[in-house]
């Protein structure tokens, strides 16, 4: 399996708090089955203010405490993006990073308030769109406007965003309202891929296995299958080109 959207680079947001511990999440998540992680710092812009050169120097740490381990993992580096008009100003710049490439373009792990859906985002899409970044929704279904509103998700779907689901999300660790439209957006396939955004060993540890079973439960098996396999593996597999290191 592979995971798109975690936060295991060490002491660079509120994901792996020492580099033990980030060793202690991939290890985790190889017991799992996973083979292949994308780390996903925060860029948020007032809190989390990281960029291409300080998620590097993290990424860097990482890579070399693994090299010292026997984990059969391989990791890579990309981030997820706040929300904010910021973004089109560091995307023409080209410091963002991208999780990969999917149908022609750069895919951006794009993160909205977990509260409501801002004003200007369908404009933002449309931008992105239109200078070929496609971006991934990350966990829509932590979203309280959809929650109360799911219908509201059509506007992104149409657009062609993909939509990451967050496999704690899913298994019921962060209540039941995320739970409840999580399986309604799995049941009409709206979901591109599914991650851990595992945060630490107490706080969201990575729990793909179990999102798998009750992918297969809730649907069927090829559908856990391209969610935590398939696509995950096309869209990051410029990422783990050799070239690309
Ligand atoms: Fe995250």
């Amino acid at each position: 399996m592979i995971d798109l959207h975690c936060h295991i680079l060490p002491n660079i947001d509120d994901g792996a708090k020492s580099i033990d511990e980030a060793i202690s999440l991939v290890a985790l998540a190889a017991d799992q089955g996973v083979s292949r992680m994308v780390a996903t710092p925060h860029i948020h812009l007032g809190i989390y203010d990281n960029n291409l050169q300080s998620i590097n120097v993290a990424y860097r740490v990482l890579c070399e405490a693994l090299a010292l381990t026997s984990i059969d993992v391989q990791v890579r580096a990309a981030a997820e993006v706040r929300i904010s008009p910021e973004i089109m100003q560091f995307i023409e710049l080209q410091q963002l990073p991208f999780l990969g490439c999917y149908q022609q373009k750069d895919v951006l792990l794009l993160e909205l308030p977990s509260s409501h859906i801002p004003s200007g985002t369908d404009k933002l899409i449309n931008w992105l769109l239109a200078k070929d970044v496609l971006p991934m929704i990350a966990h829509p279904e932590r979203n309280r406007e959809l929650q109360t509103h799911p219908d509201r998700i059509k506007p992104f779907v149409q657009s062609g965003c993909l939509l990451q689901l967050t496999a704690a999300s899913l298994i019921g660790d962060m209540g039941p309202s995320p739970q409840q439209l999580s399986e309604y957006l799995l049941k009409k396939k709206l979901y591109s891929i599914v991650a851990s955004d595992c945060h630490s060993l107490n706080r969201r540890p990575p729990k793909i296995a179990l999102a798998y079973d009750a992918i297969t439960t809730l649907v069927d098996e090829d559908y856990a299958y391209l969610l935590t396999n398939a696509t995950p593996y096309s869209i990051s597999n410029s990422l783990f080109e050799p070239s690309s290191l």
